[in-house]
């Protein structure tokens, strides 16, 4: 696990948007995983930035976002999907056929989940993992007390997550209560996991999520046991953390694999 600390949000998105565009040239057939929320927004901004100026092609790209809020069609304005297309979708040179995201209005919810998880192994299994945080720890929609093993599947919402994402909705009331989300044990299957955080409001979840043990109450601290996880904070994020970290990660020369 390296944990890499950077001076604010500008230089955290660069270093992530690095990272996954060596992932991309590095492979025939890449598969990302995305996650929603404000956190990623820099990242994106800056990969549609390596598309558009440095030709970064996402022709061969596969794509799965984490999670979607049960109820919402792709074209509302609060679903992931929308989120995503918006974001960073419409922008790059990605086939519409190649982009997955959990469906918040399937008829078969359970059925859907199945397919999700066989979805992610035919296309290859997801090379790297972008993950955000919550402020309770949570990643994608699994809240506290997440099974470690869990797999795609709907949740509800823990009440501060719903708090904390009324400032997307009207009103509270209006978000949704229940997400389809992958689970912890579908994340860790991907080969390379980058979690991102930025501003003291996470200050609580990261000290935690590093330097706490391992507990299904805090669902980011499964990233310790993977193998390959660079967890890139910036300064007000990383101020609750009490060891030294690096401000660079290590070079990690990529060759075509697959
Ligand atoms: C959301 C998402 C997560 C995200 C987190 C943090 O509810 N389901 O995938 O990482 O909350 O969001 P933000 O980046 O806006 O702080």
């Amino acid at each position: 696990m390296e944990v890499v600390v950077k001076k604010d949000y500008d230089e955290i998105s660069k270093l992530a948007a690095k990272m996954i565009a060596d992932v991309i040239k590095s492979k025939t057939k890449p598969v990302l995983g995305f996650p929603t929320g404000s956190t990623p927004i820099g990242t994106y901004k800056e990969l549609i930035r390596l598309h558009k100026e440095e030709g970064l092609d996402w022709s061969k790209v596969s794509t799965f976002n984490l999670d979607e809020y049960v109820g919402l069609e792709p074209k509302h304005d609060q679903s992931c999907y929308y989120f995503m297309w918006e974001n960073l979708f419409k922008h790059i040179n990605i086939r519409k056929e190649s982009i997955h995201a959990p469906n918040g209005v399937a008829k078969d919810i359970v059925a859907f989940c199945k397919w999700y998880e066989d979805e992610i192994i035919k296309t290859g299994g997801i090379d790297v993992q972008l993950l955000g945080i919550g402020g309770n720890g949570h990643i994608a929609f699994n809240e506290p007390g997440s099974s470690l093993g869990s797999r795609t599947r709907i949740k509800t919402l823990a009440k501060e997550t719903i708090k904390d994402n009324a400032r997307f909705f009207k009103t509270s009331d209006e978000v949704p209560k229940y997400a389809i989300t992958m689970g912890i044990g579908t994340i860790i299957e991907a080969r390379e996991l980058i979690l991102l955080a930025n501003k003291e409001t996470k200050a609580d979840a990261i000290s935690k999520a590093i330097e706490g043990p391992i507990t299904a109450m805090v669902p980011a601290t499964v990233v310790q046991m993977h193998p390959r996880t660079t967890i890139i904070v910036d300064k007000p994020a990383a101020s609750k953390l009490t060891r030294e970290y690096i401000a660079e990660p290590r070079v990690l020369k990529t060759t075509k694999t697959n």
